[in-house]
């Protein structure tokens, strides 16, 4: 199973920001926002990952990131020339893809909660199995995102039947948005060559998934009580994350969204790899939050 975090964008919606600096370097709380997305991937179990970002902003990324031995991963970076549509990651990740399964996320999105691992690993393995898996979340402004319209097996509330996907819709026909986290089967490449631009003049990733859809190879499933998702792109959207996450973090000793801690916990890296990322970060809230981590002061 690979991952693809496309980190692309103008990041106009942030402007003056984001005119030198790539959006997601900007810091959610004690992190870059890339953390997250990141962070997301490897609760998945993936360690393959490729990150797409702008001309200009892969150089810094890489430069942050690196080959990700920090993090126990294996990181490859690619570029997309100009924004074109989200699809377009599929095909950018042709030779990356290979002939396996992939998840990509946005470098935007934040996803938090107990049990999320659990829900991402149904996911990889069904698009092992051959299915594509999509995420709602409830949204009080539906106009803003992709959506889904589904149905509930009567006998098994976990079971979700989409009978509709549309990007961004006038008359949302319900108030589930799709997350910017996507599972699917091998062959995502060739599917994505057939995905024609939209009216916007963009590769839609909600054209994509009426592919999936039409195959009857769509799942999805719901982040619902419990989760939280944040789309960090606009003003008002990164300070509630960064108030999020600052807040949890405090009240609950945790660290959220630490590649390193996740690495380290997942047994991808050892003491002195942790030691080395402590060491990096000096005295920053989030390298003695790593020694805390490291001390086994926080028992999960
Ligand atoms: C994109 C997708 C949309 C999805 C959203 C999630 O929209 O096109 O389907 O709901 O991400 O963040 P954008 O934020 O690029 O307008």
């Amino acid at each position: 199973m690979k991952g693809i975090v496309l980190a692309g964008g103008a990041g106009t919606r942030l402007y003056p920001l984001t005119i030198v600096t790539s959006k997601q370097l900007l810091p959610v709380y004690d992190k870059p926002m890339i953390f997250y997305p990141l962070s997301t991937l490897m609760m998945a179990g993936i360690r393959e990952i490729l990150i797409i970002s702008t001309p200009e902003d892969t150089p810094r990324i890489e430069e942050l990131l690196g080959d990700g031995s920090k993090y126990g991963l294996d990181l490859s970076y690619a570029v997309q020339e100009k924004p074109e549509g989200l699809a377009q990651a599929f095909t950018i990740g042709r030779d990356f893809i290979g002939d396996d399964a992939c998840a990509m996320v946005l470098g935007d999105n934040i996803f938090y909660g107990n049990g999320l691992n659990y829900k991402l690993k149904d996911a990889c393995e069904a698009a092992e199995a051959g299915k594509a898996t999509i995420f709602g979340y409830y949204v009080e402004d539906p106009k803003r995102f992709g959506i889904m319209e589904f149905k509930r097996d009567p006998k098994d509330k976990n079971a979700l039947k989409v009978i509709s996907v549309e990007e961004k819709p006038k008359q949302p026909k319900s108030n589930y948005a799709i997350v910017g986290l996507y599972f699917y089967p091998k062959g995502v490449s060739a599917m994505a060559d057939k995905v024609k631009p939209s009216a916007r003049g963009e590769l839609e990733i909600t054209t994509l998934n009426d592919m999936y859809l039409k195959k009857k190879k769509l799942n999805a499933q719901l982040l619902g009580r419990g989760f939280t998702w944040m789309d960090a792109g606009t003003f008002d959207s990164l300070q509630k994350a960064t108030e999020f996450v600052s807040m949890i973090e405090q009240y609950q000793g945790m660290i959220i969204s630490s590649p390193e801690e996740i690495a380290y916990h997942m047994g991808w890296i050892d003491d002195a790899k942790l030691k080395d990322s402590i060491k990096r970060y000096g005295k920053s809230p989030y390298g003695k939050r790593l020694e805390s981590v490291l001390e086994g002061k926080v028992v999960l």
